[in-house]
């Protein structure tokens, strides 16, 4: 199964990749991880990574499908991959759909997670990250244990760079003029699954799992996709600049949880796709 987490920066993406690659046995690929491990080990494609996001560009496409190219011939994305931050653009998008049609798969839900801008600034400049295992924090919305040291291996909390709130901004209104417009690639597809990211951690996490088709363990009563009532979404409006046609979108909009995507039953859900899923990116 192959699944994409949709959103502007800070929509929450990163934290739910971290419930559902755990629920759902694939790997998350975050090409904003796969950045920061580049810059790290200070490659040249890391270095010219950094540039970019410094400044809260996006990196050009040729590098970006250079290192998922790289990372979808890795033998655990066999079973399928959770994108995180990937497509950022039509061009990545279509590219994408040729290389998961090589390996006779195709993207199975994209999951657009919607958050007013405002609330993304506040998360954004208060997140903590952990530099080994990449999962955040907010000292207010989604504190550590431990003040400043990450739940899962003890290192010590760090703030990005590209989270200072000039920088953030930039991301927003990239993420506006050059993201977006990838939406209407997979409406076409009839793959989108419009969520509200607000609200807790789990609520937004059932809402996920509604729209992929697992059966969801909420509360009765409790909302499960959609815009939030009275929530302005990034993109709407003037601040925005986004026609709401571009937005929720009224061409895909399915009610979440009664569309599965294709050929998955909730008991597939973590298994083997078979040897036609086995063949390699690399090399054409
Ligand atoms: P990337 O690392 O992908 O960053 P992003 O897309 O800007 O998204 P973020 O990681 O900032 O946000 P998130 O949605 O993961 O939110 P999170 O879960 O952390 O990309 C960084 C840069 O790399 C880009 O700017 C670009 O330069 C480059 N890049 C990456 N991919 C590229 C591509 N494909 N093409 C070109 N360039 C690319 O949550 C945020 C905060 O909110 C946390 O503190 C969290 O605790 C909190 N939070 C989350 N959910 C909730 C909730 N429900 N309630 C309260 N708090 C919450
Ligand atoms: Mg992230």
């Amino acid at each position: 199964m192959n699944l994409a987490l949709f959103g502007p920066p800070g929509s929450g993406k990163g934290t739910q990749a971290n419930f559902l690659v755990q629920h759902f046995g694939i790997p998350q690929v975050s090409t904003g991880d796969l950045f920061r491990a580049e810059i790290k080990a200070q490659t040249d494609v890391g270095r010219k990574a950094q540039t970019y996001m410094d400044r809260g560009d996006l990196v050009p496409d040729s590098i970006t499908l250079q290192l998922v190219r790289r990372r979808l011939d890795a033998p655990d994305t066999e079973r399928g991959v959770l994108f995180d931050g990937f497509p950022r653009t039509v061009a990545q998008a279509t590219e994408l759909d040729k290389m998961l049609q090589v390996m006779g798969r195709r993207m199975d839900r994209v999951i657009f997670v919607q958050v007013p801008t405002d609330v993304l600034v506040d998360r954004l400049a208060g997140r903590l990250t952990c530099p080994k295992c990449g999962r955040t924090y907010h000292p207010k919305l989604a504190p550590p244990q431990l003040d400043t040291v990450c739940d899962h291996d003890g290192t010590a909390l760090i703030m990005r760079e590209d989270d200072r709130p000039e920088t953030a901004r930039k991301r927003i209104s990239v993420y506006l003029e050059q993201t977006l417009p990838v939406l209407a690639h997979y409406r076409q597809q009839h793959v989108v699954s419009d969520i509200a990211g607000t609200g807790s951690i789990e609520e937004v996490r059932e809402r996920i799992l509604r729209a992929i088709g697992v059966p969801s363990a909420a509360p009765a009563g409790m909302s499960t996709g959609g815009p939030a009532a009275g929530v302005r979404l990034a993109g709407e409006g003037p601040g925005g600049g986004i026609p709401p046609s571009e937005q929720g979108g009224a061409s895909d909009t399915e009610t979440p949880g009664q569309r599965r995507p294709p050929g998955i039953r909730p008991s597939d859900h973590g298994r083997s796709q078979g040897a036609g899923h086995r063949r390699r990116v690399r090399g054409r």
